[in-house]
């Protein structure tokens, strides 16, 4: 099917945006389960954190940035970013013709997987955790369930730092985590793409009772279906 237009547009990049470093955990797992794609990333490090900015202005960032990798011919596109997932990605849908993901819908599924005793903690920026965007997702598709939320704000900068262990990382990470994980959660949505670049201290600091999610790898099993759906995939040679 070379020179179809199907194929010509399977041949463009994969963009994929972040405040920062953080969407660098899904591009890592993009180009891990779909070694063939192009992908173009952009880490919006002049204007990281976007968690403390308010719901307007992480919008505004998320249009400008979708508009910069369009102009750069991208596909599809991952929002691999929760705050501007839980913020704009209504509004980037109903502006944009591209289709594209965000990052909370794939980590609520996980979650929901995962859980045993339905008790699910939510970790995320500031403006993550009070859109709320969490609890309304797993309540819709699983009433039953308790969801235990906590910002943790200073994640972000130690990750950009790459202040990834040591006693700093691990103090701030007992204050953010031990309420919540003494509510009984089993289940801990890393709502934030930087996190799981902390996560080897929120692991310690949980300990073995709690599964953490790691919402990437369901982002980008999700982004492939689509994507074969599509025929945006691309092929083989
Ligand atoms: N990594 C982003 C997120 O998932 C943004 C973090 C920030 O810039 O505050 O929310």
């Amino acid at each position: 099917m070379a020179g179809t237009p199907e194929a010509d547009a399977a041949e463009r990049p994969i963009g994929v945006f972040d405040s920062g470093i953080g969407g660098l955990t899904v591009v890592r797992q993009l180009m891990a389960r779909l070694p063939r794609e192009h992908i173009l990333y952009f880490g919006d490090t002049a204007r990281v954190p976007y968690g403390n900015k308010s719901p307007e202005t992480v919008t505004r960032f998320s249009v400008e940035n979708t508009r910069f990798l369009l102009r750069r011919g991208i596909k599809y596109l991952v929002v691999a970013c929760n705050t501007a997932s839980a913020t704009a990605l209504p509004v980037l849908q109903r502006r944009f013709e591209i289709p594209m993901l965000g990052v909370i819908e794939p980590g609520v599924r996980a979650a929901l997987a995962a859980t045993r005793n339905r008790r699910i903690g939510v970790i995320g920026t500031i403006g993550t955790i009070a859109s709320g965007v969490y609890e309304r997702m797993i309540l819709a598709l699983q009433p039953d369930c308790a969801v235990v939320e906590a910002p943790c704000p200073l994640f972000v900068p130690l990750a950009e730092e790459g202040w990834t262990e040591g006693p700093v990382a691990e103090q701030v990470a007992r204050v953010y985590l031990e309420p919540v994980i003494g509510s009984g959660i089993d289940t801990l949505i890393l709502g934030c793409t930087h996190y799981p670049l902390l996560k080897e201290v929120i692991r310690r600091v949980c300990g073995p009772g709690v599964e953490l999610i790691d919402t990437a790898e369901e982002t980008v099993r999700m982004a492939r279906l689509q994507l074969d759906q599509l025929g945006l995939l691309r092929g083989e040679g």
